[in-house]
């Protein structure tokens, strides 16, 4: 059954400092960003607006554009541009109906911006795109609040400039496979992306994005914001006081009462739970005020009476007798969310939205994850990593702490609240990793090495031992040595530098070397060269992996090479 139309939910996302906050502010009426610490968003706000404010702030638009007000509002959600778009879900999709994806027109897109653009594609919400800072253009003056009047009135090579950055973009977002237009050129609203060219700073262009939201909203999202009977919804954040737990979540469907029992989606189940206490966001931020019920969509503190720990990102649902089916939705869409392999790295994130939308990325990145999990990263995850395989004994940490004690030796932890950055810092370490074993595995072949053989000359035979010079690469006991023509002279019985025996020599080393069953004056001179006598396998094995080889090593495999393929021109080929 359907009661009426909720508010739509918007998420207000993007790159840092492109301007999310203060937009908000704008269509608020609020000054949010200056206060913040740092003017850096810290955690996921949200702002009911009502049918008042849209009026007053979009009203003369509207009208211009023909496009009646029949939502409630809008409930917008501010999000943290540092900890990338934390996605935040419900269930079966995002808890966003519609996105303002923000984007400073002078910067474009940016790590963030790609990242949202992923996210909002895979999860298919729709959004519009506020392509913000047009103020910052250098001469663009501001002589009208409407974006689509402002642009016309620029003085003409202004305008070519704003055009030339608008397009620039539009092309870069066709590169993402996205068609985006002017909303003022866009006919066919299912086609095309819309963009509206803004300024925080001055206002322009703030009441066209209002009305673009309330038109699609009504125009694409009356079934999906149509309110059922049970209520439904998410938990955001959840705070501890003493015994206490209370939580900040989003109802998003039908209504909540005082005493309600609900069901909130964990990792072992369900937590089952009744609403002690319960207050209600007032518009446009203006604080909380308690109440017995609650209608979606709404921003909502409650108490519950549960024991048990309730994590960031749940779901929740009123339970009516339906407390078994709840509990195998639950588990069912927990466990496609979350999904996860038989092996692979560990990792943490603050949020079930941030934990999805890292494990989204690293998916896409073939990178394995054998477990997923909420909350600061702890010694119990740190063992889990120190038991598997060797490449994985690693944990990411998606904005959550590293408790203290949990530092070790053999596992490698990243943490960082930009999931791009976390995500570039392991592919690096990966990388790193996988020469670094791909280096080991060369070494067990034997080394690469040219040598000159100096005119000093200890002994003539039994064995014979002469000093070296080593030319490239390394000389190693063992090593068989030949020379131009190819012959086999000896395998390296001993060497000594400074009278100490040694088992290794890099270049430019002048060593003592011994050599059994050699005779120096009838096979051996001085200002000859000695090679390492290379089998056709390992020196394809050297070839293969020439990026791990150094200059050097490289001019030594090309002169053996050479020398063998006198006598057998397909040698290595
Ligand atoms: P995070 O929450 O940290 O990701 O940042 P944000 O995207 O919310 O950006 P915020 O609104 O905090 O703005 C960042 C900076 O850009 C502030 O110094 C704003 O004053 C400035 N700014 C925002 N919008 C505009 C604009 O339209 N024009 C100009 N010139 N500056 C702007
Ligand atoms: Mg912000």
């Amino acid at each position: 059954m359907i009661k009426g139309i909720r508010q739509p939910i918007i998420t207000v996302c993007g790159h840092v400092d492109h301007g999310k906050t203060s937009i908000l502010d704008r269509i608020r009426g609020t000054n949010v960003a200056e206060k913040e610490a740092g003017g850096i968003t810290q955690k996921i706000s949200f702002t009911m607006m009502p049918k008042e404010t849209i009026e007053e702030r979009a009203g003369d638009v509207m009208k211009k554009f023909n496009i009646p007000l029949e939502i409630p509002g809008f409930l917008f959600i501010d999000t943290p541009g540092h900890a990338a778009f934390t996605n935040l879900r419900k269930r079966g999709g995002s808890l966003a109906d519609l996105a303002v994806l923000v984007v400073d027109i002078n910067e474009g897109i940016k790590p963030q911006t790609a990242e949202v653009l992923q996210i909002l594609k895979s999860n298919k919400t729709p959004f519009i795109i506020a392509l913000n800072k047009v103020d910052n253009i250098s001469g663009w003056q501001s002589k009208s609040k409407l974006a689509y009047e402002n642009i016309e009135k620029q003085p003409l090579n202004i305008k070519q400039i704003f055009e030339e950055k608008l397009y620039t973009f539009i092309g870069a977002l066709n590169s993402y496979k996205f068609d985006a237009e002017l909303y003022t050129k866009i006919s066919d609203f299912t086609k095309n992306i819309v963009i509206v060219p803004c300024s925080a700073r001055t206002g322009e262009g703030i009441s066209e994005i209002i009305a673009m939201l309330v038109a699609l909203s009504q125009k694409f999202l009356k079934e999906r914001i149509s309110v059922k009977e049970q209520g439904k919804g998410v938990i955001l954040e959840v705070k501890k006081d003493k015994s206490i737990n209370y939580a900040e979540a989003i109802l998003y469907d039908g209504t909540l009462k005082l005493n309600d029992e609900i069901a909130i989606a964990s990792f072992d189940g369900i937590i089952k739970t009744k609403i002690r206490s319960m207050s209600e966001a007032l518009p446009l931020s203006k604080g909380f005020r308690p109440a017995e019920e609650v209608k979606a969509a709404a921003g909502i503190r409650i108490q519950t009476t549960a024991k048990e720990e309730i994590l960031p990102g749940m779901p929740f649902q009123i339970i009516q007798g339906n407390e078994k089916e709840i509990e195998k939705e639950f588990k069912k869409e927990l466990k496609q969310e979350i999904s996860t392999s038989d092996s692979g790295i560990i990792i943490k994130a603050e949020s079930l939205g941030s934990l999805e939308a890292l494990l989204f990325l690293l998916k896409q990145k073939q990178i394995k994850v054998v477990y997923a999990g909420i909350g600061s990263i702890t010694k119990k995850d740190i063992y889990s990593a120190s038991a598997n395989a060797d490449a994985d004994k690693v944990i990411l940490g998606f904005n959550v702490n590293v408790e203290e004690d949990a530092e070790t030796k053999d596992v490698k932890i990243f943490a960082n609240d930009v999931v791009y950055k976390l995500i570039e810092d392991f592919e690096k370490y990966r990388e790193e990793k996988q020469k670094e074993t791909e280096r080991e595995k060369l070494e067990e072949l034997p080394s690469l090495v040219k040598i000159l053989i100096l005119p000093y000359v200890f002994r003539n035979s039994n064995p014979a031992i002469f000093g070296i010079r080593v030319e490239g690469g390394v000389l190693r006991q063992n090593i068989e040595l030949i020379n131009k023509g190819d012959e086999k002279i000896a395998r390296v019985k001993a060497m000594q530098h400074e009278k100490a025996n040694i088992k290794e020599a890099g270049k430019g080393k002048e060593i003592a070397v011994s050599l059994p069953g050699v005779n120096f004056e009838r096979q051996l001179e001085k200002g000859q060269f000695l090679y390492s006598n290379l089998s056709e396998f390992a020196f394809r094995k050297f070839k293969d992996n020439k990026e791990l080889l150094s200059q050097d090593e490289i001019k030594v495999l090309q002169e053996i090479a050479e020398i063998k393929r006198r006598k057998n021109p397909t040698w290595g080929i």
